[in-house]
């Protein structure tokens, strides 16, 4: 299913204005927020669709507004089909009474903060809004990351197929029903993204150890990781059947897996980091 019939109406091209085109505001233009804007642009959102609500006019705003996105416009003025909280989670409270204020019965409010709850959202907006909350990841910013979504039962059909074309702009969507899985999402996919980068460095620090010069090894463990990364993009074979297919009986692979798949290696070790970070996650969330 193409996204970009739920963001833009049926008989306008793309970037043509129209008054069935959806309005969506964007609150908070940073790095996630920044990406999702992109993506939609990108998907051929009309730019006047679109307000953006910031505190500071910086270079990158002035530039958004000179491709005709509407930046902090006169609330009254927007009746937003859907609004987007990209802000930190520390401000949530902070602008919850003035999301409540864009927000009617026909808006969709999607939060993609850390740990903001949907009963913390639902309880600073009008009785029974409709609510996704989402937890993006930073390849989002190439459009290639992955979004889990769950919404509350104010959610129609209508706004769900909305919530979902506007994350996935930025890649991937999965949707849930349980709530409580997303400290253990946010554990694997949020955070997931650390744990690769620091398979890099281990990988290049070993290299050294093991008689490397520095930039080489570098070199060999960044490109390694990245091009497995796109193999596993572009198949859909299993990755242990990936892992298989590169491990001859009794080779040199075999000798490292022994070490990585022993009962205290690599598994273990990773049970243990996705454990800490969904208990860190329940801390947070309170
Ligand atoms: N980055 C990730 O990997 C990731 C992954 C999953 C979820 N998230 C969630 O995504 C959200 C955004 O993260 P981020 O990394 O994109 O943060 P960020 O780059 O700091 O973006 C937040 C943006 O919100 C703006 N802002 C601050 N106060 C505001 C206000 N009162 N009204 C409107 N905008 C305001 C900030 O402007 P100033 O810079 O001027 O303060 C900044 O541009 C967070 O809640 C985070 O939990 C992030």
């Amino acid at each position: 299913m193409s996204t970009l019939p739920e963001l833009t109406s049926e008989n306008s091209t793309p970037r043509a204005s129209s008054q069935n085109a959806k309005k969506l505001v964007l609150i908070g233009a940073g790095k996630m927020g920044g990406a999702l804007l992109e993506g939609w642009i990108g998907l051929g959102v009309d730019p006047t669709c679109i307000a953006v609500i910031e505190p500071q006019r910086t270079a990158a705003i002035e530039a958004l507004s000179a491709r005709g996105v509407r930046i902090n416009p006169d609330p009254a003025s927007i009746y937003p089909d859907a609004i987007v909280i990209a802000v930190k989670p520390q401000i949530a409270a902070d602008i919850m009474p003035y999301v409540a204020s864009l927000t009617s019965p026909s808006t969709v409010v999607v939060s993609i903060m850390a740990g903001r709850k949907i009963a913390f959202l639902a309880a600073a907006l009008p009785r029974n809004a409709a609510v996704v909350r989402a937890m993006p990841n930073t390849p989002a910013a190439i459009g290639r990351g992955i979004t889990v979504a769950v919404p509350n039962s104010g959610v129609s059909p209508a706004q769900r197929q909305l919530a979902d074309a506007l994350l996935r702009a930025t890649g991937a969507v999965e949707w849930i029903d349980d709530e409580t899985l997303m400290d253990a999402v946010t554990a694997v996919s949020g955070s997931g993204p650390a744990y690769v980068f620091l398979l890099t460095e281990s990988l290049a620090r070993a290299g050294e150890k093991a008689g490397l010069p520095a930039e080489l090894a570098v070199r060999l463990a960044r490109a390694t990781v990245a091009g497995s990364g796109e193999l596993l993009h572009r198949s859909s074979i299993d990755a242990a059947v990936l892992r298989q297919n590169v491990t001859s009986p009794g080779g040199t692979t075999a000798a490292a897996l022994e070490v990585l798949m022993a009962p205290d290696g690599l598994d273990l070790l990773m049970e243990r980091a996705i454990a800490a970070a969904t208990r860190r996650g329940r801390e947070l969330a309170g």
